[in-house]
């Protein structure tokens, strides 16, 4: 099996795992306004596709060929689960297997996952190990963060980098700090000598902060990571990854939205309820006269076919 990894652009971009945001839905829309080399799927739990009711939680390794390459994202406690549920990215067809280690909700950390696992390398290790036995040659990585109290880059990064990953990405807050401070990017050369040092083969993946391709050039300037990621950037701006759209208009907008919407609701139909669509309010009816009246009034919409047609009248409700 070939590792995807290797052929991509020097710098390449990735869209982040953003739960409840990132979508098969989303990820459409992001793949036609502008995609980014590589996408990754919601975090989705090992244990959860193991156990009655993975049918819902397999609602988040629904992809479609155009999001190809695309990274499935797990997360979880038993290394038994992350092996069957390689082999189960592996038989959908995603290209990769990436390991949630950065998860800081304290929900997951009483259970000892994602984040938690900084606290117990020997368990990480097993997951990794499993994950790769499961993957059978698919290329698996990890996503993390820079320490848990406090930044262990030789500690924990120098850990990951000798179990012989083929990507880790590295968001630049430790645990703790959760996303209240800014990301800690002057860490960013100590991670790339060390990753130097010790496995010269694994890409180093940043993120943090980063909301603009033109930062994306400026920081592999500075710091010759292989690839940058972008989470919240796309939820500001979904066109993000694409170099020509300069800004969106009005009429952009809105078309879009409506689109997502339509799409939502062919998608997921009755699986699903509306609500979390009310979120993309902020992403799309913005940066224009009026935009802060019109999100008050969508609010409002207690259906989806109130949303949509809420959005599609918007020009009129902007005009009037
Ligand atoms: C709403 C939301 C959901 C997230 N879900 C995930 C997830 O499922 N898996 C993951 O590894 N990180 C998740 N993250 C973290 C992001 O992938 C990313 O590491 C973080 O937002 C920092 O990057 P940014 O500054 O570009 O947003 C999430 C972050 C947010 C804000």
């Amino acid at each position: 099996m070939k590792n995807f990894w290797v052929d991509l652009p020097k710098p390449f971009t990735v869209l982040a795992p953003l739960d409840g945001v990132t979508d098969v839905v989303f990820r459409q829309i992001v793949t036609e306004l502008g995609k980014p080399d590589v996408l990754f799927t919601e975090f989705t739990s090992c244990d959860g596709l193991q156990s009655v009711g993975s049918e819902k939680v397999a609602q988040n390794l629904k992809f479609y060929p155009n999001e190809q390459p695309i990274v499935a994202q797990i997360w979880g406690a038993n290394p038994e689960n992350f092996y069957k549920t390689a082999k189960l990215i592996k038989e959908l067809g995603f290209v990769g297997v990436d390991i949630n280690m950065g998860c800081p909700a304290r929900a997951v950390i009483e259970h000892g996952v994602c984040s938690a696992l900084i606290n117990n390398p020997r368990l990480a290790g097993d997951i990794i190990q499993a994950t790769k036995d499961g993957a059978d040659g698919l290329p698996v990585s990890v996503k993390t963060r820079i320490g848990f109290g406090k930044e262990s880059i030789e500690d924990w990064i120098g850990f990951l980098l000798r179990q012989k990953i083929a990507t880790l990405t590295v968001h630049l807050r430790t645990v703790e700090e959760l996303s209240k401070v800014p990301a800690h990017w002057e860490l960013m050369p100590q991670i790339m000598t060390l990753r130097n040092a010790l496995a010269p083969e694994t890409l180093i993946i940043g993120n943090g902060d980063i909301v603009s391709l033109q930062e994306v050039q400026e920081k592999f300037d500075l710091y010759g990571c292989d690839g940058f990621m972008i989470g919240r950037g796309i939820f500001a701006n979904p066109w993000v990854f694409n170099p020509s759209k300069k800004e969106a208009t009005r009429e952009d907008r809105i078309e879009t939205f409506v689109k997502h919407i339509d799409l939502y609701g062919k998608t997921w139909g009755a699986e699903r309820n509306f609500a979390p669509l009310k979120k993309f309010c902020k992403t799309y009816i913005n940066n224009f006269e009026g935009a802060a009246r019109c999100r008050e009034k969508l609010m409002e919409a207690e259906t989806l076919e109130e949303l949509r047609n809420g959005v599609a009248d918007l020009n009129d409700m902007v005009e009037a």
